[in-house]
C-alpha cells in the first residue's frame, strides 16, 4: 500500500512542529518504504536557506529521534526549499514555480498537499492566496492540511472557515487533532463495538460515571505568547478533551466509514448539554499553576515564566462536568480534566459502572468496589478491568483484582508516532481522524460561554502548585455529585 505521488508544501518548514513531528514521521514512512519515491517536499518559510541547508535541517530533526539512518542520504535528497512571504504576490509566483517543475520532476501528476504549520494567523491568508495564484487549478487531488488552533472562538472559526473554504470544499480540509492519530485514542471504537461485554452496557443503566484525565507536567515552556492568548480551555478542551468524549459517547455508526464516523460524533457534540455563562462555576473549574516540586526540581509559576504577563488570568488547568442530553447519556456525567504541571504526564479514561444492587458481602466485611474500565492512553497503552472476587482461603470475603491488557511499553509519547498514522491518512485520503467543520463549530459553541465567563472575572490565581493534580475545586466538583477521581498513577 505506498502513498500515491505527491508534492507536499509545507508552510512552516523551519518550526518547531515540522522539526518533531512531521519530519521524523514521514522518514518513518519512507523507511518502511510506505512512501512513494515519488514524493517531493517543499519547504516553506520567510528565513533563506539553500536547498542544502534546509536538507541538512530535516537530516539533524530525523537524527534527534534515533531512527534507523540508512536511508536518511536518500531521503533528504526528496526536500527543497522556498524562501517565503506570505503577503507577497512575487512569492507565490516563484514559489509555483518550483511547485510545477518538481511536480513534472516527481512525476507528481498534480497531487499537491498543503500543509499548514505555521501561525494562526495566515491560514487563511495562504489558503485564499493557493487559489488566487493558481497552486488549487491542479489536475491531481488537492487537500489542505490545517494545524490548530481553528480559530478563537465560534465566530473567528467561521470567518476563517470561510476563508478557506472558498479554496478547498470540506472534503479536500483536514483539519488536525493529533489526538485521533494516537492508537489507543483509536482504539475506543474498537473497544467499544467490537466487544459483547461492553456494548450492551455503555449507557446510562449501568454506567456512573466517565472520567478523563489528561496531565502534563511541562509547563508553558517557550510557549508563552500563544498560551496567554488561548489557555487549557481552548488549548485542550475545545479540540482533543471534546473529541475523546465524542468517541467515548458516540452510538455505533452503521459502517466504518469516514462520513457516518463523523456524523455520530457530531450529534454528540451537539446533545452536549449547553452551559449558560451564570452556570459556568457550577460546572467548570479553572486553575493556574504557582511554584512547586516537580521531579524533585523546583519549577516556577506561570505567572513566572517568559512572555506571561505577571497577572496572568490565563488558565493552565480546567475541570469540567460535562452531560449528553440524549437517551443513552442523559443523568451520566462526562468528568474532563487537563492542566500543566501536573504531578504525572497522562492520559486516561476510567469508566465507572453502577454498583450492583445490593452488597452480599457485607456481613462478611467486605465492601465492594464499583467496576472500573480504565483505557491508558499515555504514557502506557492498555486497558485495566477492575474486578472483585473472593479472598482466597476459608473466608467468603471479597477483593479487588484488576485485569491487565498492555499494548506495549512506555515511550509512546512525543514520539511522531500519531503524526505518522495521520501523515498516511493524509497522504491517502482517509479524513476520518481529523476533524469535520461541524465538530469545530458545535465545540466551539459549546465552549465559548465558559471562555466568556472568565474573561469577565479576575480569577484567584495561582490556585494549585505544580507537581499536583490541579486546584481543591476541581475534586469538590465530583465530591457534590458523590463521586470521586480515581487515582490515575
Ligand atoms: C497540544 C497542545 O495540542 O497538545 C499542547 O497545544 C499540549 O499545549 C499537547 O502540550 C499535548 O500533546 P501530547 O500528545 O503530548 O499529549
Amino acid at each position: 500500500t505506498n502513498t500515491p505521488a505527491t508534492l507536499v508544501l509545507l508552510f512552516g518548514a523551519t518550526g518547531d512542529l515540522a522539526k518533531r513531528k512531521l519530519y521524523p514521521s514521514l522518514y518513518n514512512l519512507y523507511e518502511k518504504g510506505i512512501l512513494s519515491e515519488q514524493f517531493a517536499v517543499i519547504g516553506i518559510a520567510r528565513r533563506r536557506l539553500t536547498h542544502e541547508q534546509y536538507r541538512n535541517w530535516v537530516k539533524d530533526s530525523v537524527e534527534t529521534f534515533g531512527m534507523p539512518q540508512e536511508k536518511i542520504g536518500k531521503f533528504i535528497r526528496h526536500f527543497y526549499f522556498q524562501s517565503h512571504d506570505v503577503t507577497d504576490e512575487n512569492s507565490y509566483r516563484e514559489l509555483k514555480g518550483l511547485a510545477d517543475e518538481l511536480d513534472e520532476k516527481y512525476a507528481a501528476n498534480g497531487n499537491r498537499i498543503f500543509y499548514l504549520a505555521m501561525s494562526p494567523e495566515f491560514f487563511g491568508t495562504v489558503a485564499e492566496s493557493l487559489k488566487e495564484y493558481g497552486f488549487t487549478d491542479t489536475k491531481g487531488f488537492k487537500r489542505l492540511v490545517i494545524e490548530k488552533p481553528f480559530g478563537w472562538d465560534l465566530s473567528s472559526a467561521v470567518e476563517l472557515n470561510e476563508r478557506i473554504r472558498s479554496a478547498f470544499s470540506e472534503k479536500e480540509i483536514y483539519r488536525i487533532d493529533h489526538y485521533l492519530g494516537k492508537e489507543m485514542v483509536q482504539n475506543i471504537e474498537v473497544i467499544r463495538f467490537a466487544n459483547a461485554i461492553f456494548e450492551p452496557l455503555w449507557n446510562n443503566r449501568y454506567i456512573s460515571n466517565i472520567q478523563i484525565t489528561s496531565g502534563e507536567t511541562l509547563g508553558v515552556e517557550e510557549r508563552g505568547r500563544y498560551y496567554e492568548k488561548n489557555g487549557a480551555l481552548r488549548d485542550m478542551v475545545q479540540n482533543h478533551m471534546l473529541q475523546i468524549v465524542s468517541l467515548l459517547a458516540m452510538e455505533p455508526p452503521i459502517r466504518l466509514t469516514t462520513d457516518e464516523i463523523r456524523s455520530e460524533k457530531v450529534k454528540v457534540l451537539r446533545a452536549l448539554h449547553p452551559i449558560e455563562k451564570k452556570d459556568v462555576h457550577k460546572y467548570f473549574v479553572r486553575g493556574q499553576y504557582g511554584r512547586g516540586i516537580i521531579g524533585g526540581k523546583e519549577v516556577p509559576a506561570y505567572r513566572e515564566e517568559p512572555m506571561v504577563d505577571p497577572n496572568s488570568n490565563t488558565e493552565t488547568f480546567v475541570a469540567g462536568k460535562l452531560m449528553i442530553d440524549n437517551f443513552r447519556w442523559a443523568g451520566v456525567p462526562f468528568y474532563i480534566r487537563t492542566g500543566k504541571r501536573m504531578q504525572a504526564k497522562t492520559l486516561k479514561i476510567v469508566v465507572q459502572f453502577k454498583d450492583i444492587p445490593m452488597n452480599l458481602y457485607y456481613r462478611n466485611g467486605s465492601s465492594l468496589n464499583p467496576n472500573l474500565l480504565v483505557i491508558h492512553i499515555q504514557p502506557e497503552e492498555g486497558i485495566t478491568l477492575h474486578l472483585n472476587v473472593k479472598k482466597s482461603g476459608r473466608t467468603m470475603e471479597t477483593t479487588p483484582v484488576k485485569l491487565n491488557f498492555s499494548n506495549k511499553n512506555v515511550d509512546g509519547i512525543n514520539t511522531p508516532e500519531a503524526y505518522e498514522k495521520l501523515l498516511y491518512d493524509i497522504l491517502r485520503g482517509d479524513a476520518t481522524n481529523f476533524t469535520h467543520w461541524d465538530e469545530v463549530a458545535y465545540s466551539w459553541n459549546f465552549v465559548d460561554p465558559i471562555s466568556e465567563a472568565w474573561a469577565e472575572e479576575k480569577a484567584d490565581f495561582p490556585n494549585y502548585a505544580a507537581g499536583t493534580f490541579g486546584p481543591k475545586a476541581a475534586d469538590e466538583l465530583l465530591q457534590r455529585d458523590g463521586f470521586f477521581w480515581w487515582p490515575i498513577t
